[in-house]
Parts: structure tokens; C-alpha cells; sequence
């Protein structure tokens, strides 16, 4: 794949942009005509997005977004919708009314769908004097070519009040498509408890970076945050609380739908976990029958782990498991169901073993593919099942060899190293927010690898893709959230998406650096790293 970051020129004739210049100054009512224009009249370079597209060539005059810009799409709802989301976007800022139409016509910016080379999540943006056309063959290939658009207009663009302008987009091409089918990100719903709209908010986040997986971690010793209608104590009382004692929660199945279907429309599919056979201390506080001895314990709210287990030899408990999962997997359109499996030390080896040999199954049973943490290559990953790893570098050469082992025979591996992509890792040691067992992960740590040969003796064709786990023991705020995410998420986004020829440490810090003001517009507060070199102004 070629890249090219030459920077472009805008070839607008000179006059036409001095003009432009002098009216928005008048516009902004700030500047004495002939005072230096207040806004940056040059289109953004096309190739200045995260992740890097897969090549992107520069070229010819660049579009300009005006009151006349209409979106014209093809008549089919889901391309109308990424139309309506493009609108959403660009109308609060702009102040134009941007008509979405199905009709013909020319120029303007254009959502076309077509067969071509772009895979179920690929697209070709194109730009020019007349128009900006992004071209996919599937809906998700115009969600994210959308998201390219949005990098390509000023930071202002993010702004929700009307803002000067210009709208420039730079001339040329940009041909881009995943390099790893599966990019995630977990959210720990359990540690602490957060809203379907806080849920949101992030999903919204996620979504500009074209990661395509959401993991919630909905259950854990702390809480249980998801209504099963059979065993409803889990939810009303193993949800009551949370990491610090604090009131926790739980989604209604009506709210969990809601998450899913909020993440369907930003083209994020929804993974599920419920952790087992450890991990378990609210399902067994309660429900006084899925403990071995029959006594349930109390609710805990501290941050150990390791201490409890479902009763591997009970019969209740596969009755119980095979309510949770069919309930659970009734909700998931997506393909995957998690079942946790890390952290199981009080469970016996043979216990653990058998317990996966009983559970995975069921999974299969109810339509869905297993996905566990690597722990799982420990018993019998089931077929077609996959692990994922989040192992540190000095995790044990045994224990590596042995997640290798399985991805030999077919197991596939979702990345998650936690010493590069674990998000509740501090920066430094005076990060307020995090953990630091894993180390201090800096910007550049938690993008400088590739995913490809990370893992010694794991075939490169075992890589499905990375995710960035965000555990929640110490966060429990939109604001936390993000302040741990930005900067690092939109590495690990490009970790996922962008070709392994594209990497580079130098190149992409000025690309990250880029996105800072459009946090600001956001209203995302960041870490900023003193590794990028952020916009001073
Ligand atoms: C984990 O961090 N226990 C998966």
C-alpha cells in the first residue's frame, strides 16, 4: 500500500481566498478589514487522521462545505441514517441546513454505495472543487469513511454552536481499509456502575477512532449489572453496590437493548461478558445455592480478586449458567458471548477445567462464539473459540507458550496486552486515576508494537485484532474515562486498523497531536502527554 503525507496546497485562486477571508472577518465582526484572517484558511493535510488510512493521495482543489451543501445518499435506510449522523455532525457547527436527499443531483457531499474493493468495512473518500464523495459497499464502510470527513474539517467542526468556518476539505483520494477485522474496546461496568448514557457518551468516542467492538464486563466479585428475569437477585441485590460501597446498578433489559442498539448505529457490535467461575462474589452473595457450602457470602466492595468461585461440582450451577448465558445470548445480536475464565485461583485446576468443558457448550447451544481470557488455553478452547491475552512482557514463558500454542491449533487471539493497551494503567506515577501493576504505560509505550508478531509462536493469521480493556477500580466518571482513554484509545484504534506499513512512532505523534483541539471542542478532557506535541494555541 503507498502513503503519502505530502502536505497539500490549496489551488483555490488567490483572490477568491483573499476574499473569503475578508468576509469572514467581517463575519466574525472581531477584525478591522485587512487584519490578519482569525481562522485557518487551509485545508487540513488529507492524509492527518487516526487511524492512518491506508493510503491516501493528495491532490486537486479541495472542497469547501457552504449554506448550498446538500448530502445526497442512496435510497437505503442505512445509508440515510449515516447521512442523518454526517448532518448531525456537521449542522450545529456550520449553521447550514445540509438537506439530506435521495435524489440526483451533483456535488455536494455524497454517501454512495457500490461493489468495489472495500470489504464489509472499507471506503474510498474523494475530493474535489465539487464535491466530497465517500464510496463503500457496505453501511459501516460510509460510517467510517464519515468519521475520515469529520478529521479532515477543522477541530470547530466538533463544536455544538455555530462557528466561522472555512469548511475546507483537501483534494485527492483516500483508499482505506482494516487490517484486523476485530477492534474493541471493555468497559468495566461492574467495578463501578455507569449509565446507559455514559455508555453512550463513549460509544460516541469510540466510534470516531472506527473501533468496532464493545466488551462490557458486566459482572464481576463487586457487582452484577444485568437483569437475568430467572435468577433476578443477581441484578437486585448482586447490583446494589460497588467498588467503595458507593450505590452500584444494573441495566434493565430494556437498557441493555438500548446500548445495543445505540452501538448498532455507530457500527459497534456489543460483546457480553459474564466472568466465570471466578470473579463471581455478587452472583454468590446472591444466591445462597451456588456456593459449595450452601452460605452465601456478603456483597464485597474492595478491589481484591482471586477469592471466589462458582461451585464447579453443583448441577445448580449449570442451571444457573445456562439461564444467565440463554437470557444474556437472547439479547446479543452480535456474534460473541465472553466468559471471562482470568483470575480463577479458587478454582482447582481439574475444576476449571471441567467447568469450561460444561460452559462452553452452552455458549455454542445458544448461537453464540466463546471468547474467554487467555486463560482458557488452559483448559480446552471450544472451536472456532477465541482467546484474549493480556499478558504483560514478562508474563511467564510457559504461560505465553502455551496461549501460542492454542492460536497453532486454531484458537484466534484478541490482543490486550496490559503493560501497552490496558487503559486504567497511569501514565506516570503521578496519573491520579489508575493502577500501575502492570507498569506505567506513557502515549508512545501503549502504541509502539505491533500487534502482528507480538506474540512468539502465534501464527500472525491467529490475530483477530486488539482491544483496549479500561477495568474501573479506581474510575467512575465520564470524565475519569476519558482522561484515562485520550490520548491512548486512538492508538490502539490504529493498532487495529491501520497497515503495518503505516506505523510509525513520529508520524503518528503529529497526527495524534492534531486531535487534541477536537477533544477540546468535545469537551474531552485529556492527559496530555508531554511525548505529543500538541497545537499550543
Ligand atoms: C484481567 O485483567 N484479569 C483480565
Amino acid at each position: 500500500m503507498r502513503r503519502h503525507n505530502g502536505r497539500h496546497h490549496s489551488t483555490t485562486p488567490r483572490i477568491t481566498r483573499l476574499l473569503g477571508s475578508l468576509l469572514l472577518v467581517a463575519a466574525a465582526g472581531a477584525f478591522a478589514v485587512g487584519a490578519a484572517p482569525p481562522v485557518q484558511d487551509t485545508a487540513i493535510p488529507l492524509g492527518r487522521v487516526v487511524p492512518a488510512p491506508a493510503s491516501a493521495e493528495p491532490g486537486g482543489a479541495p472542497y469547501r462545505i457552504t449554506h448550498d451543501t446538500g448530502i445526497r445518499v442512496d435510497d437505503s435506510r442505512e445509508a440515510r441514517q449515516v447521512a442523518g449522523y454526517l448532518a448531525d455532525i456537521l449542522r450545529p457547527s456550520t449553521g447550514y441546513r445540509l438537506p439530506v436527499t435521495t435524489h440526483g443531483g451533483t456535488g455536494g457531499i455524497r454517501l454512495r454505495l457500490a461493489e468495489g474493493p472495500y470489504g464489509t468495512e472499507g471506503y474510498r473518500l474523494d475530493s474535489g472543487h465539487q464535491g466530497v464523495t465517500i464510496t463503500a459497499a457496505r453501511p459501516a464502510g460510509l460510517f467510517h469513511g464519515v468519521q475520515t470527513l469529520r478529521q479532515l474539517l477543522p477541530a470547530a467542526v466538533e463544536k455544538k454552536s455555530v462557528q466561522p468556518g472555512p469548511w475546507p476539505v483537501a483534494g485527492g483520494t483516500v483508499r482505506d481499509t482494516p487490517r484486523y477485522p476485530y477492534r474493541g474496546a471493555m468497559l468495566d461496568v461492574s467495578r463501578h456502575f455507569f449509565t446507559v448514557a455514559q455508555v453512550k457518551r463513549y460509544i460516541d468516542q469510540l466510534a470516531m477512532y472506527k473501533i468496532n467492538e464493545l466488551h462490557l464486563h458486566l459482572s464481576d466479585d463487586q457487582g452484577w449489572r444485568i437483569a437475568i428475569d430467572s435468577w433476578p437477585r443477581l441484578a437486585t441485590y448482586g447490583g446494589s453496590t460497588q467498588v467503595g460501597g458507593g450505590t452500584g446498578g444494573h441495566y434493565t433489559k430494556a437498557d441493555y437493548r438500548e446500548i445495543v442498539r445505540y452501538a448498532a448505529s455507530r457500527y459497534l457490535e456489543v460483546v457480553p461478558e459474564i466472568d466465570m467461575p471466578g470473579h463471581t462474589d455478587a452472583a454468590l452473595a446472591s444466591y445462597a445455592e451456588l456456593n459449595c457450602d450452601g452460605v452465601a457470602p456478603p456483597l464485597y466492595t474492595g478491589t481484591d480478586v482471586g477469592f471466589s468461585s462458582l461451585c464447579v461440582p453443583k448441577q445448580v450451577t449449570y442451571d444457573f449458567v445456562d439461564d444467565v448465558i440463554r437470557e444474556l445470548a437472547a439479547l446479543t445480536p452480535g456474534r460473541y458471548l465472553h466468559i471471562g475464565g482470568d483470575e480463577a485461583h479458587s478454582t482447582s485446576h481439574a475444576d476449571y477445567v471441567a467447568f469450561m468443558d460444561r460452559v462452553q457448550p452452552v455458549v455454542a447451544k445458544y448461537g453464540k462464539t466463546v471468547i474467554g481470557w487467555h486463560q482458557l488455553t488452559g483448559a480446552t478452547p471450544a472451536k472456532g473459540a477465541l482467546a484474549q491475552y493480556w499478558g504483560l512482557d514478562d508474563t511467564s514463558a510457559e504461560e505465553k507458550a502455551q496461549v501460542a500454542k492454542a492460536a497453532r491449533n486454531g484458537t484466534g487471539l484478541i490482543l490486550s496486552p496490559a503493560d501497552r493497551i490496558y487503559l486504567d494503567m497511569k501514565y506516570t506515577e503521578d496519573t491520579p486515576l489508575g493502577q500501575d501493576w502492570a507498569g506505567l504505560v506513557e502515549v508512545r509505550r501503549s502504541y509502539d508494537w505491533d500487534p502482528g508478531d507480538y506474540l512468539a509462536g502465534a501464527p500472525a493469521s491467529a490475530v483477530r485484532g486488539v482491544e483496549a480493556p479500561l477495568w474501573t477500580e479506581t474510575i467512575t466518571d465520564s470524565a475519569d474515562i476519558e482522561y484515562m482513554a485520550f490520548p491512548r484509545l486512538p492508538g490502539v484504534a490504529e493498532l487495529g486498523w491501520s497497515p503495518a506499513a503505516t506505523h510509525g512512532w513520529d508520524a503518528y505523534k503529529a497526527r495524534l497531536a492534531a486531535q487534541g483541539p477536537r477533544w477540546e471542542a468535545l469537551g474531552i478532557k485529556y492527559y496530555k502527554s508531554p511525548q505529543v506535541p500538541w497545537p499550543t494555541s
